[in-house]
């Protein structure tokens, strides 16, 4: 009887993490930068294209994701990175497997907009999916 409850409310507590990170809530993480070429959403881009990726956690927890990442609505949509004051506004094309959820790519024409590109990584980028 203990273990079922105890079961219960560990179901809960997982189901309420996974709805906590809404897609269209603004977000805080690290930005690097990646060299796009064929991508989880099925497009091939280079590094002149303003292109962007998000986690495998991120991209996977999407509303109406699959199996085939080809077909994730996040494919659709654009994201907004702000840092220093400018924003930048790329097409979500991939995922990245071994990011934090909270970390963004961006290409590096897109990159290059927001910092020198010899920074690699900058720390604490604001960032959200645009709904349109
Ligand atoms: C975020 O999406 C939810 C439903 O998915 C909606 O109710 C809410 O208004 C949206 N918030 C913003 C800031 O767009
Ligand atoms: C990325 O490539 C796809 C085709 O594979 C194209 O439709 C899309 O416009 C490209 N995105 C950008 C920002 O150039
Ligand atoms: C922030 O932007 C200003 C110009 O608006 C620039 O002088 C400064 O170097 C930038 N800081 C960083 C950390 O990129
Ligand atoms: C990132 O910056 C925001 C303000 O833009 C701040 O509220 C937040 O605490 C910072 N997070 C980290 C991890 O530095
Ligand atoms: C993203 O940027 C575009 C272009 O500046 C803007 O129209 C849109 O409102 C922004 N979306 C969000 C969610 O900030």
């Amino acid at each position: 009887m203990v273990s079922k409850l105890f079961l219960a409310a560990l179901t809960y507590v997982v189901a309420a993490c996974a709805q906590a990170s809404s897609w269209n809530v603004t977000q805080h993480g690290e930005m690097f930068h990646f060299v796009p070429g064929l991508g989880a959403c099925g497009y091939t881009n280079d590094s002149t294209r303003s292109v962007a990726s998000v986690s495998l956690n991120f991209f996977n927890s999407f509303p109406g994701s699959t199996d085939n990442p080809n077909d994730n609505p996040i494919c659709t949509h654009h994201l907004n990175v702000t840092y220093n004051g400018t924003t930048v506004v790329a097409q979500i094309v991939d995922l990245c497997i071994q990011c934090a959820d909270n970390s963004v790519g961006l290409s590096s024409s897109a990159f290059a907009h927001l910092a020198d590109l010899r920074v690699g990584i900058v720390k604490n980028v604001t960032w959200v999916v645009d709904s349109t």
